[in-house]
């Protein structure tokens, strides 16, 4: 690693916490980098110093490497899995489910959620924690307005239940938003709570180094119930699941082991 992007991640690493040193670092790299060179800066040295004094260049920066992109019922017969086999078995076992979207974006993910969890029950009995660590990302989830990039995989019927239609595009309607609690939360570095359910954590850990993934892992498989299941993206598979004490119960679906009487 060069050594101006070396000092640079550590004064962000000092700044904010984030430490871009899980992240792939060829990628982050090239990302940063582009956006250093359009605002003119030569240096990492350089941009840094003109980012701790410029609070609109350093949010620039965050949004950068945040890479917010997401869509509703993503990866759509991934959330028929889900709906039809998963939350059902699930359900069987617990009538309230613990859930969670995390690095859940501008929100299309956990509202997702909501939507397919209101077949099973009245959406006043739901609740999900989403948390992101972009804090300006969040403030979009909870207004909860989407244009049509991230709504074409909408069934209409959920379409015309679950949202209103305004001016700039659809509101997620109030009913759905008071089903998630977002909330600011770095998965690389904060603990998490216990006895999920469902932990949803999707095109993410792509950025992440193996060694982040792997702590990440563990992580999840500890803050999952026996039984309880983590849903990643389609590009995610985890190798070696079982290492983790998970099992496959179907595609991007990995269940965590009963625990064993010996
Ligand atoms: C590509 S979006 C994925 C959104 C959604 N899960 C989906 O699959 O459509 C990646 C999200 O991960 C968040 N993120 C990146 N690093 C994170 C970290 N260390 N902790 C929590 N969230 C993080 C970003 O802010 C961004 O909103």
């Amino acid at each position: 690693m060069n050594a101006d992007y070396h000092l640079f991640i550590n004064q962000v690493k000092r700044k904010t916490g984030i430490d871009l040193a899980l992240y792939k670092e060829a990628q982050m790299k090239r990302r940063l980098e582009s956006l250093r060179d359009k605002r003119g800066f030569g240096s990492f040295e350089l941009y840094y110093q003109a980012m701790s004094k410029d609070q609109s260049l350093f949010n620039e920066f965050l949004e950068r490497m945040t890479i917010n992109v997401s869509e509703f019922y993503r990866n759509k017969k991934r959330w028929e899995v889900l709906e039809e086999k998963i939350l059902p078995r699930l359900l069987k076992e617990n009538t309230r489910l613990k859930l969670w979207s995390a690095a859940c974006s501008t929100g299309e993910e956990p509202y997702t959620l909501a939507m397919v969890m209101a077949s099973f029950m009245p959406l006043s009995h739901i609740s999900i924690l989403a948390t992101d660590l972009d804090k300006e990302i969040l403030k979009r989830a909870k207004i909860g307005l989407y244009t049509d990039r991230s709504l074409k995989e909408v069934p209409k019927d959920v379409l015309s239940s679950h949202f209103m239609k305004e001016p700039m595009g659809y509101k997620v309607v109030d009913e759905v938003k008071r089903t998630v609690n977002f909330k600011h939360q770095n998965l690389l570095s904060d603990t998490f709570a216990s006895q999920y359910d469902l932990i949803i954590c999707r095109n993410v850990m792509i950025y992440f180094t193996e060694e982040a993934k792997h702590e990440l892992y563990q992580k999840f498989s500890n803050a999952l119930r026996p039984g309880g299941v983590l849903f990643v993206g389609s590009t995610e598979q985890i190798f070696h699941a079982e290492k983790y004490g998970f099992e496959t119960e179907d595609t991007f679906f990995y269940k965590k082991k009963e625990e064993t009487s010996s």
